[in-house]
């Protein structure tokens, strides 16, 4: 079958703007759309700039966009995009710097996962049994939910819609290398509480939006919306809530157990606390809210059976903490 792969092509050196081009090519079965970028580039274009390794979904080389979606390319069959979309359409990571054509700078992706310290912290003694040096986990003794099986391949990062409008935010692979080990019991308690200390900072756990985005394009499974809520609840219960997103939280948690609804009227107040400038800061939006009569009587009762809300939130606090 012979067919076009359209491919996004772009040289900063010497463009100021990417640009589209078609390359017809003959496909057989089985083929993946990194086998046509090789062929491509081996046999038209040899300018023609991509990056890939393994070619078997292990090394993270190879992802991309493929039909608007991020894919490792060596795991993504012609004939499957075919099916699904009528075109081949490629184009490198959304959200990064382009080096060239496919090549996306992974400078900053690499630059968090460095911020989130991503090796074991001060450690606990070495169990009698082990030979010195040696650090080994008993079975069963960790949980680490598949975020060692991260490839760093940066898909979650490009399709993150929190770093497409804040640069800065350490971003879902970063934060689920950080659960990884947060979740080592190797690791001591004070270290983990240093790790979380810095992870609740302005660009980390609080910034997600929970779009989910990340979990649908990992190759990987390692779901790293997933390992943020985990270490979001950790911060909780370590203590760690005068963030704008653990009071968020929490306020929310406070108002909805009180009044078994949510009262927006209230939310604000939970949010920034007491602090006039912050207060300051929020009452042009309450006007709006006020305007379009989106704010609730904040006086108004709690609901009918909020004694069966009220349970259920004792019932949830006399669960065992979780890693
Ligand atoms: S769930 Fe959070 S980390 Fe994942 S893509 Fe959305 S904003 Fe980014
Ligand atoms: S979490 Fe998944 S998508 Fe993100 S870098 Fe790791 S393997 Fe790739
Ligand atoms: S070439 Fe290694 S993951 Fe695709």
């Amino acid at each position: 079958m012979r067919l076009t792969f359209t491919i996004q092509r772009f040289n900063p050196e010497t463009e100021f703007h990417s640009h589209e081009e078609d390359y017809r090519l003959e496909v057989g079965r089985g083929m993946t759309v990194l086998d046509g970028l090789i062929r491509i580039k081996n046999e038209q274009d040899g300018a023609l700039a991509l990056r890939y390794s393994c070619r078997s979904a292990i090394c993270g080389s190879c992802a991309m966009q493929i039909n608007g979606a991020e894919k490792l390319a060596c795991r993504t069959s012609v004939r499957k995009e075919l099916e699904r979309h009528g075109r081949i359409v490629v184009a490198p990571l959304k959200n990064l710097p382009v080096i060239k054509d496919l090549v996306a700078d992974m400078s900053s992706f690499w630059g968090k996962v460095r911020e989130v310290t991503p090796w074991l912290l001060a450690s606990r003694k070495t169990e009698p049994e082990q030979p010195a040096g040696q650090m080994t986990l008993a079975p069963g003794s960790y949980q680490f939910h598949n975020v060692d099986a991260c490839i760093m391949c940066g898909a979650c990062v490009a399709a993150c819609t929190s770093h497409e409008v804040s640069k800065g935010f350490l971003g879902p692979a970063a934060l689920a290398k950080a659960a990884r080990f947060l979740s080592d019991p190797r690791e001591a308690a004070a270290s983990k509480l240093a790790r979380l200390v810095e992870l609740e900072k302005e660009n980390g756990i609080w910034d997600c939006v929970r779009c989910n985005f990340c979990v649908e394009v990992c190759p990987k499974d390692v779901k790293p919306m997933e390992a943020i809520i985990r270490l979001r609840r950790a911060a909780l219960e370590a203590g760690l809530t005068s963030s704008g997103g653990a009071r968020h939280v929490t306020g929310f948690a406070e108002i909805v157990q009180h009044e078994g609804r949510l009262n927006e009227a209230l939310m604000p107040l939970k949010i920034v606390g007491f602090n006039l400038r912050r207060l300051l800061r929020v009452v042009p939006l309450g006007i709006k809210m006020l305007l379009k009569g989106k704010v609730p009587n904040p006086l108004a009762p709690p609901i009918p059976g909020i004694a069966q809300i009220r349970s259920i939130f004792s019932a949830a606090r006399r669960r065992p903490a979780t890693s």
